[in-house]
């Protein structure tokens, strides 16, 4: 089966697309590269061995996706194109709506049109508006605090209501806790632009020299020791659970939300510490004030994607710190070498 993948030389996507190709699927890839280098699709061919088909395109541009469609036999997409910085969005808010909803909304007309029945959509634990009983389970109620999580919360609500209405149709919204780490290899990974806003590549930045310190960001949260607790993923077992999702699309129709995390929460400084222990290496921090619009703990149940999916998360913090730290040294300038 053919699998589009949009924003597949993204982090997330890249990994996804080695897993694919990995268990036997064909991959077409659609990036306009806004956050991603073609050389990930290069080097996921080199690790897979396989070769996929790559468009260089604007999902905004539907012209141009429509040739995507008419010019491969489509099974399946999976649609992780985005823009993803919480802060940006606040103050660029009509760009996140802009990029992320008619894209969408493009994605999905197509694929009524040329009868592509299955989807598996980017979604993310921010839907749960950081309020809820832990484990975050996914009857819990939604509501965003970022226009980029308003994004996410209405593409969910597109993707329902064009389910409800082609009964034909098997969406799954994954909701993603923490991505984390990079493949084993070392040859694909996270390559953020500029200083990072998330923990993990923040860390590993410090530990090549390339930031001064972290700051931890308050250690006065009712948690057992201050910090915030997240539950971390490694982003292959999130890549796997993608291929999973394609699967169960196969045998069903509708639209089912699905969390993908470890069901495992750690605080900031387990993973410093954490960091520091698994890789031999020091992280110089120190605590600062608490981060506007952090909660203070956000972890998922796993049971529904254990039931639907087969799928459980199977690789541990020392792996997601271990794959992060490999993946940082061996491209200490990420793809641009
Ligand atoms: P990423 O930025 O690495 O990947 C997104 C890809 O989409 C990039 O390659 C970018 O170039 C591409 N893209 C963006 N707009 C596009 C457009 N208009 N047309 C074509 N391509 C476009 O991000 P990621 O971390 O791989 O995240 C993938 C998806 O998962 C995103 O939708 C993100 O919101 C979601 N998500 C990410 C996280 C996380 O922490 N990384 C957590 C939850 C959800
Ligand atoms: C983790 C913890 C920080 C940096 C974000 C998005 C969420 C989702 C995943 C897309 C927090 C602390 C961080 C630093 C720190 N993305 N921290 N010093 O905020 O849980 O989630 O990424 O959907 O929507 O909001 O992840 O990695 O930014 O932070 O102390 O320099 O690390 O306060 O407790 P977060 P994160």
């Amino acid at each position: 089966m053919v699998v589009l993948l949009t924003g597949g030389a993204g982090y997330i996507g890249s990994h996804t697309c080695l897993e694919l190709l990995t268990q036997g699927y064909d991959v077409v890839v659609v990036d306009n590269y806004c956050n991603s280098s073609p050389e990930a699709l290069r080097r996921v061919q080199e690790l897979s061995g396989r070769t996929l088909k790559s468009y260089e395109l604007d999902m905004r541009d539907k012209q141009a996706l429509k040739r995507v469609f008419e010019e491969n036999h489509i099974g399946a997409c999976i649609h992780f194109a985005g823009l993803k910085a919480v802060g940006e969005s606040v103050s660029k808010p009509l760009d996140y709506y802009d990029n992320n909803l008619i894209s969408t909304i493009n994605l999905l007309e197509l694929m009524v049109h040329y009868d592509v029945r299955s989807l598996v959509f980017s979604s993310s634990a921010t839907v749960y508006g950081g309020v809820g009983e832990m484990p975050l389970s996914e009857e819990q109620s939604t509501w965003c605090h970022s226009p980029y999580g308003w994004t996410k919360f209405m593409i969910e609500q597109i993707l329902r209501d064009t389910a409800f209405a082609n009964q034909s149709m098997s969406v799954v919204l994954l909701r993603y806790f923490n991505p984390v780490g990079a493949h084993e290899s070392g040859r694909i990974g996270e390559d953020p632009c500029g200083i990072p806003n998330n923990l993990v590549p923040f860390v590993t930045k410090v530990a090549i020299g390339e930031l001064p310190r972290l700051v931890v960001y308050g250690n006065d949260y009712p948690t057992p020791d201050g910090t915030c607790r997240r539950d971390y993923i490694h982003v292959m077992d999130l890549a796997r659970g993608h291929v999973d999702a394609i699967r169960y699309c196969d045998s069903h129709t509708g639209c089912e939300a699905i969390n993908l995390g470890t069901g495992v929460p750690y605080s900031v400084l387990e993973i410093v510490e954490g960091f520091m222990r698994v890789n031999q290496v020091d992280v110089p921090y120190s605590i600062g004030p608490r981060r506007p619009g952090d909660v203070a703990e956000c972890w998922a149940s796993t049971e529904k994607a254990e039931r639907l999916l087969g799928w459980k998360a199977k690789l541990g913090l020392e792996d997601m710190l271990r794959d992060a730290w490999r993946w940082q040294q061996m491209n200490p300038h990420g793809y641009r070498g």
